[in-house]
């Protein structure tokens, strides 16, 4: 599935945060959503998932305007992993937040498929062995899988992640972005993840959009839009871009 934002404009009371925020995000491919704290990164992204709505521009899957989509069927085509979700009055555990997912396409209770589903999901996030562990009482890097898991039980054609690395180890971010990517290879998805780690970005991601002031300041390959004059002008921070061991790594200087 093709999601394509067309000039999107977004208020939060008179102040302005998005600005003819275009982008296109395909199957099969990583979009990096890259900009510095503020920038309006996750304002777009619940934009797209429609939590609000844009003042003017369009979002369309496949052509089709969400606008005249049903909440039911934008959530079996979107799944959307917010940043932090840790609800303190419910106190689920890990098997029953993967098994949200499948709410989408239930009416009155869950089918066996649904529970087939939501285990087969545990098992490709690697979280089995917590699946009676509450939610509110695991790991930030498990709790991160979980909700991954959930989108993933949510049988999506395009996943929305919002900094799904924050917070984690090094060794988490690596297993996470891996995560992501195998998910999107293997069933042709396309995935749109707020990314603040530009190597991760460069490493992960075939594209990125980069924000700045709530505009885009440039898009494209992750290693063209990852250059020191466009993480200059975003970041305010001269870098050196070099080739480690066959991969090109971004130096903050
Ligand atoms: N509920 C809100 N009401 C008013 N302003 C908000 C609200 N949420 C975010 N903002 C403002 O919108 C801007 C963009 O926020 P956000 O999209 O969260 O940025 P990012 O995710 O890139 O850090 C920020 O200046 C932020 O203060
Ligand atoms: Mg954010």
């Amino acid at each position: 599935m093709r999601l394509r934002v067309n000039d999107i404009v977004f208020n939060y009371g008179n102040t302005n945060i998005l600005n003819e925020v275009c982008l296109d995000a395909f199957p099969g491919e990583i979009l990096g959503i890259l900009g510095p704290n503020g920038s309006g990164k996750t304002t777009l992204l619940k934009c797209i998932n429609r939590i609000l709505s844009p003042k003017q521009g369009t979002i369309a899957l496949d052509g089709a305007d969400v606008e005249r989509m049903s909440r039911i069927d934008m959530a079996k085509r979107i799944g959307f992993v917010p940043q932090n979700s840790v609800n303190e009055n419910c106190t689920p555990t890990v098997y029953e937040v993967v098994l949200m997912g499948r709410r989408p396409y239930v009416s009155l209770d869950y089918r066996e498929a649904d529970r087939e589903m939501a285990w087969k999901a545990m098992e490709e996030m690697d979280i089995k062995h917590i699946s009676s562990q509450r939610f509110d009482r695991i790991s930030s890097g498990q709790a991160q899988r979980v909700l991954i898991a959930r989108a993933i039980a949510q049988d999506v054609e395009m996943l929305l992640l919002d900094e799904p690395t924050s917070n984690l180890d090094v060794k988490y971010q690596i297993d996470v972005m891996r995560a992501i990517d195998q998910q999107v290879r293997a069933k042709n998805i396309g995935a749109c993840a707020v990314v603040h780690d530009l190597d991760l970005a460069m490493r992960f991601c075939d594209k990125v959009v980069l924000l700045h002031e709530g505009r885009v300041l440039d898009a494209g390959k992750s290693k063209d839009v990852l250059n020191p004059d466009n993480i200059r002008v975003a970041y305010g921070v001269e870098s050196v871009v070099d080739n480690v061991y066959g991969r090109d790594r971004i130096m903050i200087m």
